[in-house]
Order: structure tokens, then sequence, then C-alpha cells
């Protein structure tokens, strides 16, 4: 089966890795759109080889259209992804809108994809970039020993502030290998250039960015498992794409640290590099371009006797973004949910 396909936000950082995943990922395609935002509507953009025009979003854009995939702020998916829905279109959505939404399964295909069969909004919602990777490395080591309690720390790119992001980073990088005052930030909330931003979200009243609180609620619903304990800090550092995170985690029932290597090296979406045999260990230079989740440094935590520490990286833009709502598309169809 071919569908009829619409990338909502297809000119921004998302979006534009969205349009190479479709063609690499071989997705089968009957028609596809490309919508923005008046800024962009009439400019090129190139799919498979062919140059299409840019369309401005509007609810009759979605007529027709089977499935969405969609990368825009927030505010623009909570107005238009319930329109394509009404459309008869399913909905995949990057933007945090309805991660939360009992009504709305939030998906990561290696771990909870049975979860599509339950779309009640005809939204299915694209999962946080730092979750989605800890997630994968989770799930293999939770269906041995039950994961109890998360202590991650991220190293986060600055393509997760999108294409603005990038455009600060860049700037920011080549002023200061060149000795020159570094331009101030205007995605970032601080200078990325030779510096860590611990606050490059915004702080919550409970003394936790939204980042760090999207990382605690989304584990546990995409696990299924709200009474896992998750405790994040999450830091964006001065790496151009992929998320690196630092991951302890307590289980309810012993793990060996071989068990988990041999789960991890088997685990669907994960390649599992192994520093203790001469191999390399994860670095965002591997994740990016690459659809997997990078694990490695597995090791037993001194402190606590169930529990392991681990290395995760992963391309925030593409299994943190377009890859996994691709990879939601693929199962939608391959399952016959999409009509
Ligand atoms: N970057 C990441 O690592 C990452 C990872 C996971 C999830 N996300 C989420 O994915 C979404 C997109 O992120 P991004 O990094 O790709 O952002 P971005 O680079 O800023 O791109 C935003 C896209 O949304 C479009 N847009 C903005 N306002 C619009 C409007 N009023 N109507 C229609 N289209 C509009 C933009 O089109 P114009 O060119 O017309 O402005 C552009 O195509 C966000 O919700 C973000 O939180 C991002």
């Amino acid at each position: 089966m071919s569908v009829n396909v619409a990338v909502v936000g297809a000119t921004g950082a998302v979006g534009d890795l969205m349009r190479k995943v479709l063609a690499e990922r071989n997705f089968p395609i009957k028609s596809i759109k490309f919508l923005a935002s008046e800024k962009s509507a009439g400019k090129s953009v190139e799919f498979a080889g062919k140059l299409y025009t840019v369309e401005l979003i509007r609810p009759e854009a979605f007529a027709g259209v089977q499935i969405v995939l969609s990368s825009t702020p927030s505010s623009v998916s909570k107005e238009y992804s319930p329109i394509a829905a009404r459309a008869g279109a399913i909905v995949v959505d990057n933007s945090s809108a309805w991660r939360m939404d009992p009504d709305c399964p939030l998906v990561v295909p290696e771990v909870n994809a049975d979860e599509l069969h339950n779309i009640k909004k005809g939204i299915v919602a694209n999962p946080n970039c730092v979750a989605i990777p800890l997630c994968v490395a989770l799930k293999p080591l939770h269906d041995l020993a039950k994961v109890k309690r998360v202590v991650v720390a991220t190293y986060q790119s600055s393509s997760g502030k999108g294409a603005k992001g990038l455009m600060d980073f860049e700037a920011q990088i080549s002023a200061w290998a060149s000795g020159k005052p570094v331009p101030t930030p205007t995605a970032h909330k601080g200078q990325l250039a030779g510096n860590v931003i611990t606050l490059d979200w915004t702080l919550d009243p409970n003394g936790f960015t939204e980042e760090e609180n999207k990382v605690i609620n989304e584990t546990r619903k995409i696990m299924g498992d709200s009474s896992i304990g998750v405790c994040p800090t999450c830091v964006r550092v001065p790496v151009k794409v992929a998320h690196s995170e630092a991951i302890t985690v307590e289980f309810h029932n012993p793990l060996s640290v071989a068990n988990a290597k041999a789960a991890l090296a088997k685990a669907p979406g994960v390649i599992f590099m192994d520093e203790t045999k001469g191999g390399q260990f994860p670095q965002p230079i591997h994740a990016e371009g690459s659809d997997h989740t990078f694990v490695g440094r597995v090791r037993q935590d001194p402190s606590c006797p169930n529990a392991l520490s681990l290395w995760v990286v992963a391309d925030n833009l593409r299994k943190g973004a377009a890859s996994n709502a691709v990879q939601c598309a693929e199962e939608l169809v391959k399952r016959g949910i999409v009509k």
C-alpha cells in the first residue's frame, strides 16, 4: 500500500531530515506535499531528486492526506493537527503538544509500537529527543530486571534548538575559534562556544527545566510504568548534532554486566559498542546521520548492588525526531492502521 503524505514544517531542522529519511527508507508514497508558514511558502525543497514548492499551511491542504508528519512549534501543532485528523489523516507529531495527552499514544517503535492500535484523536506523539534513545536502551534491560530508578545527565547538541540553534552554534564557533568576539545567541540562552549551559530551557516551578520534566514524564509513559523514578539533568554542549546521555539505572532485580551487554547487543535499534573488547565507545560523530541508538560503557555501579551505568548517544534530528516519526508511519502502514 502506498499513501498520500504531507510533511508539515518541511523547512525546519527536523523537516529537512524528514525529507531525507522518507527517501532513504523508501517510504511507500503515492503523493507528497510540503507545508510551512508564509515565511517559506513558495520556496523550493528537494525530495528524492525532484524539486517541490512549499505550500502554505491551511485547513484545505489536508484534503486526501493519509499521513501527516508534523515538525512545527507546539502552538502550530495544537491548531493544525486536529484539523488534519478531522480531515481523515493520522498525524505523527514531533512537537510536545500531544505527548502527555492520554488519548494520544507516545511511541518509540522498538519499545511500544502496539500503542499505535490505540489512536483516539488521530494523533500519534513522537517523544522528546532525550526520552527516545533513553527508552530504546532501557527496554531490553527492563525486560530482564525491571527498572526502578534512572538518573541521567545529558550532553545535548545545539541542533536540539532547531535551525536557529544551528545558526547560533556556527556563528559562535567560528568567531570563538578565530579569537573574535562571540556573537550574542538568538536561540540558545547563553554562549555555547567553549562552554556548557544547563539552563538552556525554561525553568519550571519545581526547579527542573521544561526539558527535564519532559524526560521524567515521557519516559514513564513510553515504558508504561508510572512508578519508574527519573532524575535528569539536561545540559547543552557545543556539539552540532547528536545528544549523549550518562545513565545510571537501578533495577528491582539483579542484572549482571554480562547479561546486560548480551541483551543490548541484540536489542532492536541498538548498536552496542564494547570498549572493553578494544572497540570504540559511542560518540556523537558515530551517531550523526544514523537512525540507531549507540550504547556503551556498561558497568556495575559500585555504590548500589542492583544498578548499572551506561552511555547512550543518538542523532537528535533522526532517531530523536524524524526517523522515529517515519518508523511510526511505517508501522501504521504495515499494521493496516492507516486507511
Ligand atoms: N531539533 C530537534 O532536535 C527536535 C527533536 C525532537 C523534537 N523537536 C520538535 O520538532 C519541532 C520542530 O523542531 P525544529 O528543530 O525542526 O524547529 P525549526 O528548525 O525551528 O523548524 C520549524 C518548522 O516549523 C515551521 N513553522 C513555524 N511556524 C509555523 C506556522 N505558523 N505555520 C506552519 N509552519 C510553521 C517552520 O516553517 P518556516 O520555514 O515557514 O518558518 C519550520 O519548517 C519542534 O516542536 C521541536 O520541539 C525538535
